[in-house]
């Protein structure tokens, strides 16, 4: 991380984990661990459902909350689906777009590009996910790959805009399995990534870029990656479940100069 250039995140994604039941006694205890610094900030995306108890619990903490995905439409016929307007007004501020499991659901570079615009009309800061199969990281292809997915989800992004994303890298093969990317397997595509930024945009942005590394970060190995230059924060799925684990990972990215 670059604290002088960015600050870091700290992001859980619970995925379909929990009730509103447990994600009222998880933030309870969240509360508690809750270290008083500033030092780096975290959010929370979770289901739908489990918003509401999130947000009352979390109130008047520095956590924030945010979706796992959106529909790109302002409202309308699309049963079960639900819009940046509806998110904003339960208290979001982040949203979770083109998560490799949602990609494989389906969801296209352009559904993504088209949500990333809704959120960001909404006010809110995607958290625009990018990243490898195992095959393609074999074959070479991994910063090709990632160049394409990132240039269709920015297409015609002014730079202002381009400032206010989060961009996670999460290869394929790292999330969920507890294969964790080598930090400097992390390093370089994240470094790749803000290099394209530049390209793109403009030193400026690439710098203000916060970008992620999301894929088995656990409190065990969360230091390593964080002391990379590029990547700014972690994308965590199943150790953000465990509010201990969590706090411990907001913990080591706060104690990184
Ligand atoms: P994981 O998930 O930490 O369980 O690997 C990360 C993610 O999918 O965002």
């Amino acid at each position: 991380m670059n604290r002088k250039y960015r600050r870091p995140l700290i992001a859980g994604n619970w995925k379909m984990n929990k009730t509103p039941s447990e994600t009222r006694a998880y933030m309870t205890r969240l509360r508690e661990l809750l270290p008083k610094g500033r030092g780096c900030d975290v959010a929370i995306c979770l289901p739908a459902v489990c918003i509401p108890a999130a947000v009352r619990t979390l109130r008047e903490t520095r956590v924030c909350i945010g979706a796992e995905n959106c529909n790109a439409n302002p409202a309308g016929a699309y049963t079960g689906e639900i819009s940046a307007s509806m998110l904003v007004d339960a208290s979001c501020k982040y949203v979770i777009l083109g998560h490799s499991e949602r990609r494989a659901m389906g969801e296209t570079d352009r559904d993504v590009r088209n949500k990333l615009q809704a959120v960001l009309d909404a006010g809110m800061t995607p958290i625009v996910c990018c990243g490898e199969s195992l095959e393609q990281r074999e074959v070479g292809v991994t910063e090709e790959w990632i160049s394409m997915q990132l240039k269709y989800a920015l297409q015609g992004l002014d730079d202002r805009s381009v400032r206010k994303l989060v961009i996670a890298y999460e290869p394929i093969w790292a999330i969920g399995t507890g294969r964790t990317a080598t930090p400097e397997q992390a390093e370089a595509v994240c470094a790749h990534i803000r290099t394209l930024i530049r390209k793109l945009y403009d030193a400026r942005t690439a710098r203000a870029t916060v970008i992620l590394y999301g894929g088995s970060m656990n409190e065990k190995n969360a230091r390593e990656l964080l002391m990379q230059p590029d990547i700014d924060g972690g994308l965590i799925g199943g150790a953000s479940l465990v509010p201990e684990k969590l706090i411990q990972i907001v913990e080591t990215a706060t104690a990184i100069e």
